[in-house]
């Protein structure tokens, strides 16, 4: 088999990360290997994100720059995944005449079929969502990576409908994988040297609850933390009117799973959550942070929040301020609201400016700045357990994680990769920690 080139380009969510390490795997099987830049690939694929209207955006920029590409090299094969081809489906391929196929969120199963069909001068879009029967077939594992830390996709998916987000139209509803399938691909990466799995989903919490004779969430991060050579384990993302005390316990009971937590809150007003259809309160929602802070003193909280929904008033606004002050996250992931067709909200009448959404959005990222710094300052002198993961950002330093997964360097000996060791923390910056090996 001629070896032949791919480039893979990943916007996005973790979920689409894990999707392209997959698709990489299953493109071996058709003799492509990957290339970490365009110029000179025999295949480009962009796999795409439809989150807010800016990713959007960037995908067709994107296309437009590589279809100049296709005039040098006619061979070219340009493919688009993921979200916003789910959205798009055929009215892309009809659109951008640079592209030759466009797979959907539930079609990873048949992308080598439609590459060799692209070889032969086939156009092909493939966007259908399979049903809960089929769900075998989604979930190709990853093989053969040198990696530490890996994403295990146990779900994808959505059935929450929040009246700002496209993920349930582009991901369909909610499918959990079987927890067999997910045991053994766990297994096999314990076996090939992975130390920390993170489990993954849209909305991991509801994970098994559709499906017959599969564990809760709860049973299965028990299960995994009982698999050989799995020191660490987290899971991403969750939502808080999911968070069952089962779940919260684990916390408490299974030392593998790390002392962090994803839980977006979106929004600190309650009459703003009832909007957006989150279906918990503010009240609701800190009273879940305080029985993880207890079941796990110290848990680091991250979380995502929207300002400039429809109608947000300053005082709404406020109240989101003044709920990262109790929650106190150590990072937060915040957007400007950015509507989204086909979704609840779409139809809402948006009585804030770009600016104004700006300006709030540059007011909150400032408090959070603040709050990571001070919460950041609190490792300083202390000794963290770091999984090393690779090579550090400076020469002679390796890189990892602490427990509540801020990024630590040390000055280190790469043999230490894969290996769980104490760090004392002498200097702190926003986004990561410096530390000496003890
Ligand atoms: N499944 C995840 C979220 C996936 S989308 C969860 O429920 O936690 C990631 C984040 O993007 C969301 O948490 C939300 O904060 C943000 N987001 C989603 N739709 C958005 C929109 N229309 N405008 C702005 N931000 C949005
Ligand atoms: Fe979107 Fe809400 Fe589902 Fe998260 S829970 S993916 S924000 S609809
Ligand atoms: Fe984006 Fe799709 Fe993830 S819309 S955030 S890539 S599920």
């Amino acid at each position: 088999m001629n070896s032949k080139n791919v480039y893979i380009e990943t916007f996005g969510c973790q979920m689409n990360v894990n999707d392209s390490e997959r698709i990489l795997t299953m493109l071996a099987d058709i003799g492509y290997q990957p290339v970490a830049a365009p110029a000179g690939a025999d295949m480009i694929l962009l796999n795409t994100c439809s989150v807010r209207g800016g990713a959007e955006e960037k995908v067709y920029r994107r296309l437009e720059n590589l279809a100049a590409l296709k005039r040098t090299n006619k061979r070219l094969i340009i493919g688009v995944g993921g979200c916003v081809a789910q959205q798009e489906g055929e009215a892309l391929l009809q659109k951008l005449t640079c592209l030759d196929l466009v797979f959907g969120t539930h079609n990873l199963h048949l992308l080598n079929d439609m590459v060799l069909a692209a070889e032969r001068g086939e156009r092909r879009s493939e966007t259908a969502f399979i049903d809960n029967t089929q769900r075998l077939d989604l979930f190709p594992p990853v093989k053969g990576t040198a990696r530490v830390s890996r994403y295990v996709t146990v779900m994808q998916g959505c059935d929450n409908y929040c009246s700002y987000c496209i993920v349930p139209y582009v991901r369909g509803p909610e499918i959990s994988r079987r927890s067999t399938e997910i045991l053994d691909e766990v297994r096999q990466l314990a076996a090939e040297g992975v130390r920390e799995v993170t489990l993954l989903g849209q909305n991991v919490n509801s994970y098994g609850l559709k499906s017959d004779g599969e564990p809760t969430f709860a049973e299965l991060i028990r299960q995994v933390a009982a698999i050989k050579g799995i020191l660490r384990i987290r899971f991403y993302t969750s939502h808080p009117k999911d968070m069952s005390d089962e779940l919260i316990d684990c916390f408490a009971e299974i030392p593998a799973l790390c002392g962090h937590v994803h839980l977006p809150a979106q929004s600190g007003s309650d009459a703003v959550l009832k909007r957006m259809n989150r279906g918990y309160t503010r009240g609701e929602y800190l009273n879940k942070i305080l029985a993880l802070k207890a079941a796990r003193p110290g848990i680091a909280i991250t979380g995502d929040m929207i300002v400039g929904f429809p109608g947000e008033t300053e005082e709404e606004f406020a109240e989101t301020l003044s709920l990262m002050e109790q929650v106190r996250f150590i990072d937060l992931f915040s957007f400007a609201y950015s509507p989204r067709p086909g979704t609840g909200a779409a139809d809402l009448a948006e009585d804030l400016s770009r600016e104004e959404k700006q300006g709030r959005l540059e007011r909150l990222l400032s408090l959070q700045k603040r709050i990571t710094l001070e919460l950041s300052m609190a490792y300083l002198d202390t000794t963290q357990a770091v999984l090393v993961e690779g090579e550090g950002r400076r020469p002679g330093q390796v890189s990892g994680k602490a427990d509540s997964g801020r990024t630590v360097n040390f000055i280190g000996d790469n043999s230490l990769i894969g290996t769980l060791v104490h760090v004392k923390i002498i200097q702190v910056f926003q986004n990561s920690l410096l530390g000496e090996l003890i």
